[in-house]
């Protein structure tokens, strides 16, 4: 499995308004968000050619806290007709609000999708009195570091205190 880093975003209290209908992300519409799941992944170098049964899998695991409680206020999608276009979902892992899966359609992105979503999810944190936002990405994963990083994610420095587990 590729290294991977944690960023992490401080949250201000703002509103901002949302250009593109975001909808809830429920378990109603698992079987189109794994479809949306696999084709953003496929081809990039966190592609672990997932069947879709092996991607419905995982998003229950999401869905049933095995990160941390599902935090729905924080997880959108956006859709057209029925298909998931991009979508974002948020977990309390380890009492943080850490974004669990950021995913957009190779045909939707480019169109700020993945921004909008994040970004919704850092407003309804911010506004419940959450501080910052995590969340993990491999370190190869240049597209998505590059999208956190245009929304003011920074690189947790390994050697913090949060780092360090003592189980
Ligand atoms: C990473 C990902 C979620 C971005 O989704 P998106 O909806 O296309 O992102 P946005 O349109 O909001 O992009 C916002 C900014 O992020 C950066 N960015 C996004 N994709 C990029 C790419 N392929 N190359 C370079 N920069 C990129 C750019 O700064 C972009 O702004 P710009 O288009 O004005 O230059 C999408 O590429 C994806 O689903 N990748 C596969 C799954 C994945 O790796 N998820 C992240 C796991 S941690």
């Amino acid at each position: 499995m590729p290294q991977r880093i944690r960023m992490s975003l401080r949250l201000k209290p703002e509103v901002r308004n949302f250009t593109v209908p975001l909808v809830p992300a429920t378990e109603e519409v698992l079987l189109p968000m794994a479809e949306a799941l696999l084709d953003a992944y496929a081809g990039t170098v966190d592609d672990e050619h997932e069947t879709l049964e092996e991607a419905l899998e995982e998003l229950r695991r999401v869905f049933r806290g095995f990160y941390g409680t599902f935090l729905p206020q924080a997880s959108h999608l956006i859709l057209e007709d029925n298909r998931v276009l991009s979508g974002v979902l948020t977990c309390l892992y380890r009492s943080e609000p850490t974004i669990t899966n950021t995913f957009t359609r190779k045909s939707a992105q480019r169109l700020g999708y993945a921004t909008h979503l994040v970004m919704k999810a850092a407003d309804v944190l911010a506004q419940e009195g959450f501080h910052s936002l995590y969340l993990f990405v491999s370190v190869e994963n240049r597209q998505a570091i590059a999208l956190y990083e245009s929304l003011g994610f920074e690189k947790v420095p390994l050697t913090t205190v949060t780092e360090i587990h003592v189980d």
